[in-house]
């Protein structure tokens, strides 16, 4: 079986498209499916932001395949884990959570690189190119640190 990993945010254009695109650029994906989605409705059926498609391009990463979703509750059943971009996002999550196993597979993402210090991957979308190369670099080191404690 493989391990089944979700990347949310609030849009699912900005953040976790480029959260999906990176950490499945370092996995083998024989063992792993990663996906993404957003606790908003909003941008469902959309491509990611151009700015998150011209950052991940710039570091080799196609996301222009992707397409915006929202979350739902069948999600805590497929996903294994589901990390969260921010504090926001984990709390609308942990609403809809229907158990304490649910509850217990949303991470906020940047604890795999500061733990246990909640920090925050900022929401770009007002933001400029250079809000949208530091939300890269956060997820490439993030997902550095996820890769190699889940493929060992
Ligand atoms: P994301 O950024 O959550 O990183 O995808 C946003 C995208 C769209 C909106 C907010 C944040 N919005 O309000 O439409």
């Amino acid at each position: 079986m493989k391990t089944k990993i979700l990347m949310v945010c609030l849009g699912n254009i900005c953040r976790s498209p480029l959260a999906e695109g990176i950490l499945k650029s370092k996995l083998d994906t024989n063992r792993f499916i990663i996906e993404s989605a957003g606790t908003g409705h909003w941008h469902v059926g959309e491509i990611p932001d151009k700015r998150s498609i011209k950052v991940a391009q710039k570091y080799g990463i196609d996301i222009t395949t992707q397409r915006g979703r929202q979350f739902t509750e069948k999600d805590f059943n497929e996903f294994d884990i589901i990390y969260v971009m921010d504090i926001e996002n984990k709390k609308n999550l942990l609403k809809m959570a229907p158990n304490d196993q649910s509850q217990n597979k949303i991470k906020l993402i940047l604890n795999e690189l500061f733990e246990n210090e909640n920090v925050e991957v900022p929401d770009p979308y007002y933001g400029t190119d250079s809000d949208f190369e530091h939300v890269y670099k956060l997820l490439d080191e993030a997902s550095t640190v996820i890769a190699k404690k889940i493929s060992s």
